[in-house]
């Protein structure tokens, strides 16, 4: 194709076609260091790299995230204007571009306005209640076979054994696959490959590489997926590849293959290690308060049940309190991204175009203009008599908001309160004799030695 008819047939809108703009010397703020501008702040202590800011500067500050430059947006005001962003100034689709499109092409977080609104139709019909019911039924069983087999010795670390267990588990919910099918090993590892080459720095397709070796566990992914979908659209399965297949355009066709593999693979990673992330900060405040281990275990105890169906969820009141309080303190999502499409005003600074803007959701989820004693772990905050979160639209905010709100949000809690539930009734945990944890947040939020627990097993 020559260069004109390439250029003709490239229908995208022209702001994605621009270079970011790192004309920001009017706006007060700091780089940070050089190349890595506010990195190290970012991995060790992002609260206070944004209360830093907040008090020197206020909601909007210059910044280099690594090479980039942008500005911080920090607050509730910022995450509602930049979230629901009435006057479509704000483009998701180029502050994710670089970062995912490489792995999960045309994604929900890579699209903008109308055509994001279109396809988010897909996930339609894997989020609703008979689905939800669904998923239920196949996860109680593969989690209590998977904690079964953990051994608690000192080498036991939540962290990695969690992980492998809701990787197995989102392969057969997400795309039908069992442990034993053939390639599902391969699956697995395809996937953790793509997850580390995310991380690395030389984006090269070269042999030796770590981008190498994600970008072939992409291409085992998608062509796996691919091969999957004949299957799963002639068939009766309950999996969300299942529904994603059969979900059908106004024009009653079906979405494209290439279409079904960029949103199915990009579930996958948004799924994944968010939950893991959430089950391993759950773990910890429960490990440390163990007055509000006994709670939630006289909660659940109250079901009489080993598994809590679809129809419990909504019993488990406390548990969803605490779910929510591990999520206020220590959300799973960093960092959000935006990119301005043309120049506007946030806070009184003039924003030029293109000018990558990030949020911090954790600084929001711990002002103390909306929390009460914010850093501790408090969940009766979201009690009905207090519901701090509804002191503003937008200061509790671990799922995003607007038109790009989470949409695996009451997946998320499902999953995690199915865990728990059956945890709990098993086995009483506790961090280790002079335990000092140590956070980090980049690239996923986690406990840096992997959360060591001393578990045991409850008598009967
Ligand atoms: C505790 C776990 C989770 C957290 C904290 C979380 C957080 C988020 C956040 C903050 C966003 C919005 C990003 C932005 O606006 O820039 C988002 C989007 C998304 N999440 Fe989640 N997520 C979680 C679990 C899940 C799960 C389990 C699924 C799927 C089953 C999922 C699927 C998605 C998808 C598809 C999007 C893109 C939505 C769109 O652009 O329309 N997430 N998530």
């Amino acid at each position: 194709m020559s260069n004109a008819s390439a250029a003709a047939s490239d229908h995208r809108p022209d702001y994605t076609r621009q270079p970011n703009n790192s004309k920001l010397k009017h706006i007060p703020g700091k780089n940070g260091w050089p190349i890595i501008g506010v990195l190290p702040e970012l991995r060790n202590d992002v609260f206070k790299l944004a209360e830093t800011r907040w008090k020197e500067f206020g909601p909007i500050s210059r910044v280099h995230f690594g090479p980039q430059p942008g500005v911080l947006a920090l607050g509730p005001d910022m995450a509602q204007t930049l979230l629901l962003d009435g006057d479509r100034n704000f483009s998701t689709r180029m502050g994710y571009d670089y970062a995912l499109r490489p792995f999960y092409g045309d994604n929900l977080l890579c699209l903008d306005f109308d055509e994001h609104k279109f396809q988010r139709r897909i996930m339609q019909t894997s989020f609703k209640t008979p689905s939800m019911r669904s998923y239920v039924e196949i996860m109680n069983p593969i989690l209590e076979r998977g904690m079964d087999v953990w051994v608690f010795d000192d080498s036991f670390r939540f962290y990695e054994s969690v992980k492998n267990l809701l990787l197995r588990m989102t392969c057969k919910v997400f795309y039908g696959v069992e442990e034993h099918d053939e390639g599902s090993d391969e699956l697995a590892q395809a996937f953790v490959d793509i997850l580390d080459a995310q991380e690395g720095i030389i984006r090269l397709d070269l042999p030796g590489l770590k981008y190498h070796t994600g970008k072939n566990g992409q291409r085992f992914l998608r062509d796996y997926i691919t091969k999957l979908i004949p299957i799963r659209r002639a068939g009766d399965g309950q999996d969300m590849l299942s529904h994603m297949c059969k979900e059908t355009k106004p024009d009653g066709s079906y979405f494209s293959d290439e279409e079904i593999v960029d949103h199915a693979s990009f579930l996958l990673f948004a799924a994944h290690d968010t939950t893991t992330s959430t089950l391993n900060h759950l773990m910890y405040y429960l490990a440390k308060h163990q007055d509000w281990q006994q709670r939630l275990r006289d909660e659940g105890a109250a079901q009489h049940k080993d598994y809590l169906d679809y129809e419990d969820l909504g019993n488990v009141v406390e548990l969803d309190a605490a779910f929510n309080e591990a999520q206020r303190l220590n959300p799973s999502v960093t960092v959000l991204v935006r990119r301005s499409i043309r120049e506007c005003e946030l806070a009184g600074h003039r924003i030029p175009a293109n000018t990558m803007i990030f949020q911090l959701p954790m600084f929001t989820n711990r002002m103390s203009d909306y929390w009460t004693n914010p850093h501790s772990f408090d969940p009766e905050r979201f009690f009905p008599e207090r519901a701090e979160q509804k002191g503003h639209p937008f200061c509790f905010m671990p799922f995003g908001g607007g038109a790009h709100k989470c949409i695996g949000m009451h997946f998320a809690a499902m999953q995690s309160k199915l865990f728990m539930h059956q945890f709990l009734r098993k086995y009483e945990f506790r961090l280790p004799d002079d335990y000092k944890v140590a956070f980090t947040y980049i690239p996923m939020p986690k406990i840096k030695d992997g959360l060591p627990l001393v578990v045991e097993k409850r008598r009967a």
